[in-house]
């Protein structure tokens, strides 16, 4: 049976969501594998396993007709010049859809279906569309700041990572002194 859902609220802060319920964080060393160079992010790892990006939620049934939402804080860093970046994921239900808005800093919204990939720069109050079916991974461009945003999606849509592992996003993006490309 459905759990009974009253009405509430959070705050978005450029730091947090405030009033979540769940924290996770990834570290370097959560993230074996994910970057190309993985000699550096290892040896990164040994010398600091700093944290990448933390996820602030709130519970909520994950069940058709519920909304999840939560604020994502990817910080700024990189892996031999490769920006650091959330893991990346499909949705098992491919006719869900997710919106997602900036809130502060500067990343790439990186999507890929197929052999098709699209990207969307990212800024505060940038609202993206993230169409059902498209795999998904968010990266921070900035040298110096977070990039904060802000991520809505249906409630049954689950979740599939091991497929961003085995069709790995076939675009990285990485720091330049005037930027950031995406090759
Ligand atoms: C949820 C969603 C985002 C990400 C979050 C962390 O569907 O796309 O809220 O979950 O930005 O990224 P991942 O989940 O790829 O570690
Ligand atoms: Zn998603």
């Amino acid at each position: 049976m459905n759990q009974v859902q009253l009405p509430f609220s959070t705050v978005i802060t450029a730091e947090e969501l405030k009033g979540f319920t769940h924290y996770e964080e990834r570290k370097l060393s959560d993230m074996k594998g994910y970057f190309a160079d993985e000699e550096a992010r290892a040896a990164m790892e040994q010398s600091a396993d700093q944290v990448v990006y933390q996820v602030y939620r709130v519970e909520v049934p994950p069940e058709e007709g519920e909304l999840l939402h939560c604020l994502t804080v990817i910080q700024p860093g990189q892996v031999a010049g490769e920006c650091f970046m959330t893991k990346g994921h499909y949705h098992l239900n491919e006719k869900c859809a997710e919106i997602y808005v900036g809130v502060k800093g500067k990343g790439v919204l990186l999507m890929q279906k197929g052999q098709e990939v699209r990207t969307i720069e990212m800024r505060e109050n940038t609202a993206a569309y993230i169409p059902a079916g498209w795999g998904h991974r968010t990266i921070n461009v900035s040298a110096d700041q977070p990039f904060v945003f802000f991520s809505v999606w249906p409630g049954h849509s689950g979740y599939d990572y091991q497929r961003a592992v085995e069709e790995p996003f076939v675009k990285r993006v990485y720091l330049r002194p005037d930027g950031y490309e995406v090759k």
